[in-house]
């Protein structure tokens, strides 16, 4: 019957995991959703789990974590016991040309957290801090290798080094303070409800309305692709099972070039649309690169399967095919990104309403 708080659970992942956790009959207990909507939260995401569970094991709270009088009000108004933290700047290339509420957010907002952690728990040790991290963190591989566990930390784009720094106050916390953490180190996430400037929204948004595909560089660069359910099976076995002061790997061993990527992608939404298979793939077109773009991530993952026994259940075909689908059917949710309209319904449900 534990509480659980989610940082930044009106986002992609998190949203997702909200969903995926109330379908799981081993949780009973409530989540506190603490976010601060920015342009990436939307809560539109989790309209139906309002609906079903608003008062009773669900509350939204309006939270900058990066400001501690915010997240310490959480601490006062809930008994929490766990925290699954989410909340982040996300965007690679949003740090490139602003990086500043990357270090707010990712540095200064995860300090906050594990501050009133340690405060409020103090020797609890039925408690646990999971932090949601990222294979960046780990740097750039070659054509051959793979990121374990035991990587030597190489970040190399603001982001990343947020997430790095983050991620050794976390241990720091374990070590010093004897907090019980975990993180999860994870491969670029695909799926539901993900916001369209990353690459396979952006790219199926852009595909729907006819817009050019602007991939970066010579497109060669390898991501290892992970479906988002797959990811939140991960992180809530890690919750239930996970060594305290462990770091686990989550990845798809799901390799691909951006550009073979895209061509998949391209027949895949065409299939959809019924239009001839090569159909989208006129719109492709190569663009200036990102600046320090890393060139390969590969996860190695099998600390987690082999230890908690954890697997993916969706191979990339029934991936994408989902994903695909999900946003040709829910079309409004994009356009309401698209014209801004989902900042409006926030405005008037959300911001006004404290
Ligand atoms: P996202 O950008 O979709 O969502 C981030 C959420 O955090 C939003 O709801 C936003 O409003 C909220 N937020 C941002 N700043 C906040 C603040 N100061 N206070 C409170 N809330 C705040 O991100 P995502 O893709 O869902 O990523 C979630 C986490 O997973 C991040 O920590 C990210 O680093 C990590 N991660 C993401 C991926 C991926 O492929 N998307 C892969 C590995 C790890
Ligand atoms: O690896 C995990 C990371 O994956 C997460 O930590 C980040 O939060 C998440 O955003 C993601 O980072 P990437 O930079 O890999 O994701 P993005 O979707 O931005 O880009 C994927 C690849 O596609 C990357 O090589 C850059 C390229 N790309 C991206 C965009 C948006 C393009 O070629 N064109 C584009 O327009």
């Amino acid at each position: 019957m534990n509480n659980i708080l989610v940082t930044g659970g009106c986002g992609f992942i998190g949203s997702n995991f909200i969903h995926y956790l109330f379908n799981q009959s081993d949780f009973k207990g409530k989540i506190i959703n603490a976010d601060k909507l920015t342009y990436a939260g939307n809560p539109e995401n989790l309209k139906s789990i309002e609906k079903k569970y608003s008062d009773s094991r669900y509350f939204f709270e309006k939270i900058d974590i990066a400001k501690f009088s915010e997240i310490e009000s959480i601490f006062e108004k809930y008994e929490i016991d766990y925290i699954i933290h989410f909340a982040a700047e996300s965007h690679v290339d949003r740090s490139i040309t602003g990086p500043s509420e990357f270090i707010h957010t990712n540095i200064v907002g995860t300090f906050n957290l594990l501050e009133l952690a340690r405060k409020s728990w103090k020797d609890r040790k039925d408690v646990l801090f999971h932090h949601i991290s990222t294979d960046e963190v780990y740097g750039s591989l070659g054509d051959t290798g793979y990121f374990y566990e035991t990587t030597l930390y190489d970040p190399r784009s603001p982001y990343s080094a947020s997430k790095a720094s983050s991620d050794h106050l976390v241990m720091a916390y374990f070590h010093t303070y004897g907090l019980p953490v975990t993180i999860s180190n994870c491969s670029n996430n695909y799926g539901p409800y993900q916001f369209p400037e990353k690459l396979i929204p952006l790219m199926i948004n852009n595909m729907l309305e006819e817009k050019s595909l602007p991939v970066y560089g010579d497109g060669k660069n390898v991501r290892d692709w992970l479906y988002v359910e797959d990811h939140c099976s991960g992180i809530w076995e890690i919750v239930k099972n996970g060594k305290r002061g462990e770091t686990y790997n989550i990845g798809g061993e799901n390799e691909w070039t951006n550009v073979d990527l895209l061509n998949i992608l391209c027949e895949k939404v065409a299939v959809e649309k019924g239009k001839d298979k090569d159909y989208y793939k006129k719109l492709i077109m190569f663009v200036k690169d990102r600046a320090g773009h890393d060139r390969r991530y590969a996860i190695n993952c099998d600390k987690i399967k082999a230890e908690l026994g954890w697997k993916q259940s969706v191979n990339f075909e029934q991936g994408l095919e989902i994903t695909v689908k999900w946003y040709i059917d829910n079309l409004q949710w994009m356009k309401n990104i698209n014209s801004g309209e989902y900042r409006k319904w926030i405005e008037k449900n959300y911001l006004n309403r404290q």
